[in-house]
């Protein structure tokens, strides 16, 4: 016993911290994109149409945001009318339904790049790994990126009667975790 004791001290630490296999990369990717293809997320993660869209809100699934508004090549809306106008950077509870959702960070849509609307699993997958495609992240730095945003956080804790994406933004974070450490596995890849 003594001698197994020894032997395990002077083993190479990564000897025994096995890396996670594909499959459980693959099986925390699925969890991740439940999460990145709910409304919660995709009615901002749209693409150069500059359209923030109203699904899952109670209207017509395909609706797109009311009044016509625009974000235009600011992401933000400086061309026409400022998301800030209603989305008033404060944190809040959102407690009332069909109200501006309101968070500690200026209101916006991500870069045309992070655009999941419509996409399948493999895509956003192959999206999410690539630092062109997911804002500039390596390796760990997106889970913990992730963990902070005001923006994910208020997707799984949106108020108002909204339907929050499923778990929670440390499950989120701790999943991105697993997959980065498995090699971020594609279900598209070879
Ligand atoms: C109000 C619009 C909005 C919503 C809603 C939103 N995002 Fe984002 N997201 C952004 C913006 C803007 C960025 C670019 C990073 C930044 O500017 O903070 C971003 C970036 C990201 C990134 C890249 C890493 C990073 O943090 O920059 C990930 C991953 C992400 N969002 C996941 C999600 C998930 C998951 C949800 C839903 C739970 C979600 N987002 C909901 C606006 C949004
Ligand atoms: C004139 C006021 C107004 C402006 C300007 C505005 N919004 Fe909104 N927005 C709202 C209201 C009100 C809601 C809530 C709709 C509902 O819940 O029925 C909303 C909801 C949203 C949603 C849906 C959130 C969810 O629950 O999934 C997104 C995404 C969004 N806005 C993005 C933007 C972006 C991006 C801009 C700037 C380009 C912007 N909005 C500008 C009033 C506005």
């Amino acid at each position: 016993m003594n001698r197994l004791v020894s032997l395990l001290f002077v083993l190479p630490a990564g000897v025994l911290a096995q890396e996670p296999p594909v499959a459980e990369g693959l099986a925390a990717w699925s969890r991740i994109y439940e999460v990145a293809s709910h409304p919660r997320c995709t009615n901002c993660h749209v693409g150069d149409s500059g359209r923030p869209a109203w699904a899952a809100l109670g209207y017509d699934p395909k609706w797109l945001h009311g009044m016509n508004v625009q974000a235009g090549d600011s992401r933000i809306g400086a061309e026409t009318v400022l998301c800030q106008t209603c989305h008033i950077t404060a944190a809040s509870d959102n407690a009332t339904p069909h109200a501006a959702p309101q968070i500690d960070d200026a209101w916006r849509l991500p870069p045309v790049a992070l655009d999941w609307r419509d996409k399948t699993s493999g895509e956003i997958c192959i999206q999410m790994r690539n630092p062109e495609t997911n804002n500039g992240f390596e390796g760990q730095e997106l889970a913990a990126h992730v963990r902070e945003s005001a923006f994910v956080n208020w997707g799984f804790e949106p108020g108002g009667n909204r339907v929050p994406a499923p778990g929670t933004a440390e499950e989120l974070a701790r999943d991105i975790e697993v997959w980065i450490a498995a090699g971020t596995p594609c279900t598209a890849d070879p």
